[in-house]
This record gives C-alpha cells, sequence and structure tokens, in this order.
C-alpha cells in the first residue's frame, strides 16, 4: 500500500470580470443584497465563443502538471469533475485527454456537483494508494454563466455562480505520514430536486417533445435552488464531515493548519469557521472574487491559497464540500 499526495496544483479563470453592479443593469438586484447574502462581489464569465468548460479544465491541467514536476505523459489516469459539461455526452474527461495529446490513458467523469472536486480525489486516492496508478490528473471546470437565467426571474440563482477551473496531480507518496490521510463522502438524494437543473433530462420527456415544444418560458432548463434549505443543510452537513474526517484521524479542531471549504457562500464559510472556533488565517475564502464555481471553486482557493503561501509542508489542510445531490465530502491532507 502506498501513500498519495497532492503534487501539483493549476487554476485559470477567464478575464472577463462581472461585478454585482453590473448584474444590477440586467436583473433587479443590488451590490448590497448580494454582498450581504453571499459575501460575493464580483465572478468571471466566459465571453461567448472564447472558452469552454474542457479548455479552461486543460489550462488549469497545464499549471498542474508543470508543478508536479511530471510530463504529461506521466499522467496515468484523467478524473473531471463538473456539472456544466461542453457536451451531453462524452463527458469532459476524454477531450482533455485529446487535448492535452496523451496517451489513451483512462478517463473519468464525476457528476457530484458542488462536491465534484472532493469526490474526485478521493478515487485518485484510491488508485495511487493501491499501487494502479502513479499520477492521476483530475479537474474540476464550471462554465455556470451561459446556461444561468440572467433575469429577476433567475436572481435567487444567477448571482451566486461563475466561471473557472483549477486541477490537481494527485502522486504516489512514499513517506507514509505524509498526503491525503483520509477521504469521506456522503450523499442523501431524497434531496436532490432542491438543488438541481431537471432538463434536458430524459426522465420524463421525449426528446422530439423538447424540441417541439422549444419554450423559452420553461424553467426546467435553468438551475433551482431551495437557497434556505441548502443553506440550513449545508452548514449542519460541512460540520459533520469535517468532524468526522477529523476524529479517523486521531485529531482535533485544534490541528487543522488551514480549512478550505468549497465556496458555496462566505455566511456558510463564516458559519462553519465560528463552529469550529477556527482564526481568519486558518479558513480560506475567495468567494469575494469568484463566485461559487462548484466543482472548481476547492481546486481554485487551494491553489490561491498554496501560492500564497497559505499551505505549508506538514501543515493540516482539510478540504470540505456540500451541494446538489445532495452530496457532501472532506479531505484530510498532511501537506
Ligand atoms: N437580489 C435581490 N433580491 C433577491 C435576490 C437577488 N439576487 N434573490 C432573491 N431575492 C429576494 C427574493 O425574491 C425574496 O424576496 P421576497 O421576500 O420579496 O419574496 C428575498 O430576496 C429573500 O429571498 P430568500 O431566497 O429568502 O433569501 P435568502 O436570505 O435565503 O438568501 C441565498 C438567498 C440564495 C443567498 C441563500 O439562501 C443562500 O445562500 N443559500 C445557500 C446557497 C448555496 O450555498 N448554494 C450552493 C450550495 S453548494
Amino acid at each position: 500500500m502506498y501513500n498519495s499526495k497532492i503534487a501539483g496544483l493549476g487554476y485559470y479563470v477567464p478575464e472577463n470580470v462581472v461585478t454585482n453592479h453590473d448584474l444590477s443593469k440586467v436583473m433587479d438586484t443590488s451590490d448590497e443584497w448580494i454582498q450581504e447574502r453571499t459575501g460575493i462581489k464580483e465572478r468571471r464569465h466566459v465571453i461567448k465563443g472564447t472558452d469552454t468548460t474542457t479548455s479552461m479544465g486543460v489550462k488549469a491541467a497545464k499549471i498542474a502538471i508543470e508543478r508536479a514536476g511530471i510530463d504529461k505523459n506521466d499522467i496515468d489516469f484523467i478524473i473531471f469533475a463538473t456539472l456544466s459539461p461542453d457536451y451531453y455526452f462524452p463527458g469532459p474527461g476524454v477531450l482533455v485527454q485529446r487535448d492535452l495529446e496523451i496517451d489513451t490513458v483512462g478517463a473519468l467523469d464525476v457528476r457530484n456537483q458542488c462536491s465534484g472536486f472532493v469526490y474526485a480525489i478521493s478515487v485518485a486516492d484510491q488508485y495511487v494508494k493501491s499501487g494502479m496508478y502513479q499520477n492521476v490528473l483530475v479537474v474540476g471546470s464550471e462554465l455556470h454563466s451561459h446556461g444561468l437565467d440572467m433575469t429577476t426571474r433567475g436572481r435567487g440563482v444567477s448571482v451566486i455562480f461563475g466561471d473557472g477551473a483549477g486541477a490537481a496531480v494527485i502522486s504516489r507518496e512514499e513517506d507514509s505520514t505524509k498526503g491525503i490521510l483520509s477521504t469521506h463522502l456522503h450523499s442523501e438524494g431524497q434531496h436532490a430536486e432542491e438543488l438541481s437543473l431537471i432538463a434536458p433530462g430524459m426522465g420524463k420527456r421525449w426528446v422530439l417533445d423538447i424540441l417541439k415544444d422549444n419554450d423559452p418560458e420553461d424553467e426546467s432548463y435553468f438551475p433551482y435552488m431551495n437557497g434556505q434549505f441548502v443553506f440550513k443543510n449545508a452548514v449542519v452537513r460541512f460540520s459533520e464531515v469535517i468532524m468526522e474526517g477529523l476524529q479517523k484521524n486521531k485529531l482535533a479542531p485544534t490541528d487543522i493548519d488551514i480549512l478550505i471549504p468549497h465556496q458555496a457562500n462566505l455566511r456558510i464559510s463564516q458559519f462553519v469557521q465560528k463552529k469550529f472556533g477556527l482564526s481568519d488565517d486558518q479558513v480560506y475564502n475567495n468567494i469575494m472574487s469568484y463566485g461559487n464555481t462548484t466543482a472548481a471553486s476547492i481546486p481554485i482557493a487551494l491553489t490561491e491559497a498554496w501560492e500564497e503561501g497559505k499551505v505549508k509542508e506538514g501543515d493540516l489542510v482539510v478540504l470540505a464540500a456540500f451541494g446538489s445531490g445532495f452530496t457532501w465530502g472532506s479531505a484530510i491532507i498532511r501537506w
């Protein structure tokens, strides 16, 4: 049995900055409302015809691979987490394999929304620990802006989400005291529709009927979120799954050097920070600048924290996520 570690990190966000003020020009909202409820000041939106979910993921992946100090052909397997794939099928994993021009390694797509990156590194961790693979590329990327309802009707959801990508190379680590110590994953499908995008699923309608209806008023093509219900569940599940991870490793909240929570909402992060008695330096947040980038939020935040010197060798790093499904998870890492 080997150990696994995060050997390289990278992120990419599109250049186009969309402020709360910009949004208030197209829908009935305000900078004050958005900042007070979510902490978000601005986010990035891809300009149509430039980036895709895959192209952003590829840009982040190239940086992560270079920082891992390996050649792209040393990648043994690709895992891609997203809720906004380029195509209905195939998923973006194979597109990364093609666009990076690497060998015909396996490519797996993860559909776990905001928990996608934690689920993906958990899968990568098992492959590396078992000895099956030495280097697994994990990408989280989202292009939300092309699928949001940018009118007052959609304001409860559309102001929160942003575009971007993050990537990590998970590699074999010989030192058994270092690396990914454990991961913890959960789901509760009972609440599947509370945060969801129902169409164009095959669940209830024939595709020919969908095309025939061609109804611009059909809200099932836009994401739906029961905001307060999601908030209440998030604060409970974040806390539970962080505690579960710490206990599994016989650690306490006081052992945490840095917590990188999924950037769902600054108020959720602050609730968790208070619950665990962590200082501002012990919780990394960048939702103010990027909004909620779903599967990309943890790798973007982790990369930024690492670049700023806030993730150091020997640190206990905790990743935690909650989102649509509901799904939630944590990863406990000795850097
Ligand atoms: N700008 C201005 N007003 C808005 C608005 C916006 N962008 N979005 C909603 N409103 C209005 C609503 O229409 C409602 O008006 P009403 O009282 O006249 O009916 C009012 O604000 C309150 O709406 P509500 O949905 O109750 O607000 P809230 O306090 O619950 O905040 C969220 C909404 C979405 C910010 C909050 O519920 C939340 O953060 N939830 C968790 C979201 C999350 O983390 N999602 C990702 C999970 S991974």
